[in-house]
């Protein structure tokens, strides 16, 4: 196997137009070279080089590819042939392989999902029953010539006369076992196999070698799902690529910059306006993974998110992963009810390029929100803007990133930056994973696992309710591990990646009611609770450092210690005021 960055080297380094020049007579048109194509033996000039996105493509036989694509096409050659070939020519040296490497095993799965690649894109292209994918376009004013390049496709219904996915595959030679594997088949209940996609439009997803090994189906109109997306199979993994990023890894070394949107329209949409940096996730939230292979091309990002609560929680979210992979991240805010796609076709791409320049910083953005709702304007309010503020600071691994952070936020909320450092810092230690409870609180697994239990109940009540509910609290304040699994998986709207144990938790809350109380009540109650333990583990941790330190250091953590304790009698939570009462019967039943 050859490494993926010195394929990439390799490819960076390729002059594409000298290479094809060699077999076609180029002539440049604009940023372009044109000539005949060689691949259906054309004529006129209809084989267009496009150096800057390194792809070639023709617009009457639509063949199209980059470099090595043109060996393994014009020249029979096999992919890890091509790319020596091409890296010969650059003088770029590939280790020789130390292992004796067989074929990739994955190789007919590959194969399989780019000839499926090929029809849907042929369907699209001329089948009568596509016609409905081709108005779709149009009505969302996008010309079939500028989608094509791109490898869209039409997965027509299975009820479709002469649709014949099936028998095209299997004309191909490729056996419904392959098909399944990858993907492209699904087994109905009777135990039928039939094709995956019917009726959508087919986003074809790439790994980084440009093989397309998966797809994103969207229906045309309404309905649902709106997006069917390939299952992971041996070569497509949802977390673990981006869409796009095979084309946009270029420009976004040269523009210095990613931006990161939602959806596979999105993408589209900026790439057409002239903004080829830009990728999407697939359907997720935005995975360790994914940030780890932006963070590979650049180290500044800017998140285009929908501007609607949801889009907002994703944008945050997304955000801190980025930000404990060392990278910047600026924040563009669209207008409301708009998403990318929607600026660009209503404003055009420079609306757009506004919008990203009055981009501000991750944490900058926290801060607006939490102003706007009035979280700075309490002394409770301030510690829960706190609480929000943190984990974006503990996730901030760029050291410059986090000091500004920390003056920043110290500033905001009016607390000592040493106290914040060390808020923080102490956290830090276990960012990422699941905190577990001080060991010096006493465990009640009826008490404070119901004010976990009340807020996930009230966000299954309604969705208003759920809002709320993530409005209020974040995972972190989730202790009992399934439970925050449960909140994560609403939050994400993602049920299907639930473990056993959370599925069957989240399986009984379905089952219960929220009981007699308003669920107003209930809902202050909860939160005072959550709060109340926050501040009861700060409070042990502040009474275990008493000891080490003396003087004036000492002096003023007794002072933050009165201090919180008088904020936690406030919060005075039902449930609290009973824990401290059990408590107090233990303690004096104990003799202590
Ligand atoms: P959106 O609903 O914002 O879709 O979901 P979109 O891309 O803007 O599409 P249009 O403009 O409404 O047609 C954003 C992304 O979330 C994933 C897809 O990757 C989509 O592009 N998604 C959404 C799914 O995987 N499944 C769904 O049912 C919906
Ligand atoms: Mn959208």
């Amino acid at each position: 196997m050859i490494p993926d960055d010195v394929i990439e080297q390799v490819r960076d380094a390729a002059d594409l137009v000298g290479i094809i020049g060699e077999h076609v007579e180029l002539k440049r048109t604009g940023a372009d070279y044109r000539g005949p194509c060689p691949f259906h033996g054309g004529t006129h000039r209809n084989f267009a080089v496009i150096p800057k996105k390194g792809m070639f493509y023709c617009f009457v036989c639509h063949e199209a590819g980059d470099v090595f694509t043109f060996f393994m096409k014009k020249g029979g050659m096999d992919y890890p042939t091509a790319v020596r070939e091409v890296a010969r020519r650059v003088g770029v040296t590939i280790p020789e392989r130390n292992a004796p490497s067989g074929p990739d095993p994955n190789e007919p799965l590959f194969a399989a999902v780019a000839a499926a690649a090929d029809w849907y894109a042929r369907q699209l292209r001329d089948s009568p029953e596509a016609e409905v994918a081709r108005q779709y376009l149009r009505s969302r004013h996008l010309e079939l010539e500028t989608v094509l390049p791109l490898g869209l496709g039409y997965a027509p219904p299975a009820s479709a006369p002469g649709a014949g996915f099936q028998d095209a595959m299997k004309s191909l030679g490729l056996r419904d076992p392959v098909l399944l594997e990858a993907g492209l088949l699904v087994k109905r209940d009777d135990g039928a196999l039939v094709p995956r996609f019917r009726g959508r439009l087919l986003f074809p997803i790439h790994d980084l070698r440009a093989r397309v090994v998966g797809f994103g189906g969207r229906i045309l109109g309404e309905g649902e799902p709106k997006y069917l997306n390939s299952p992971d199979t041996p070569i497509f993994h949802k977390g673990k690529l981006l869409y796009n990023l095979h084309v946009a890894k270029q420009a976004i070394r040269k523009a210095e910059r990613a931006i990161i949107v939602e959806g596979y329209f999105d993408v589209l949409r900026l790439a057409l306006a002239g903004l080829e940096e830009v990728v999407a996730p697939l359907g997720t939230g935005l995975t360790a993974e994914q940030a780890e292979l932006v963070a590979r091309y650049t180290s500044q990002v800017f998140l285009l998110y929908d501007s609607d609560d949801a889009g907002l929680r994703a944008t945050f979210r997304a955000g801190d992963e980025l930000l404990r992979h060392g990278l910047r991240v600026s924040v563009a805010t669209l207008p409301d009810g708009e998403d990318p796609d929607t600026i660009v076709q209503r404003r055009g791409g420079r609306a757009l390029a506004e919008t990203l320049k009055d981009g501000v910083d991750l944490l900058e953005r926290k801060i607006q929100i939490l102003e706007r709702k009035g979280f700075f304007a309490s002394l409770p309010g301030r510690r829960r803007a706190l609480d929000r503020l943190l984990p974006t600071i503990r996730a901030a691994r760029d050291p410059i990133t986090r000091e500004l952070y920390l003056s920043r936020t110290a500033e905001v909320a009016g607390v000592r930056k040493d106290v914040l450092e060390r808020e923080s810092g102490s956290g830090k230690r276990d960012a990422g994973s699941i905190p577990t409870p001080p060991a010096s609180r006493i465990p009640h697994p009826d008490l404070p696992a119901s004010a976990e239990k009340a807020l996930l109940l009230l966000m299954l009540h309604s969705p208003e309710w759920e809002s709320r509910v993530v409005d209020a609290v974040d995972a972190e304040s989730f202790k009992f591990v399934p439970y925050r699994a449960v909140f994560e998986s609403l939050v994400e709207k993602a049920p299907e990646r639930l473990d056993e144990v959370s599925a069957r938790v989240l399986e009984q809350l379905h089952q219960e009611r929220l009981g007699g109380s308003s669920p107003d009540e209930i809902f202050e109650s909860a939160i005072a609770s959550i709060e109340a333990d926050r501040i009861s583990r700060q409070i042990e941790r502040i009474k275990g450092e008493l000891a080490l330190v003396s003087g004036d250091e000492q002096l003023r953590r007794i002072q933050e210690l009165q201090q919180l304790v008088a904020e936690r009698n406030a919060e005075r939570p039902t449930w609290q005021i009973v824990e401290n009462a059990k408590s107090a019967r233990r303690r004096g039943a104990s003799g202590t």
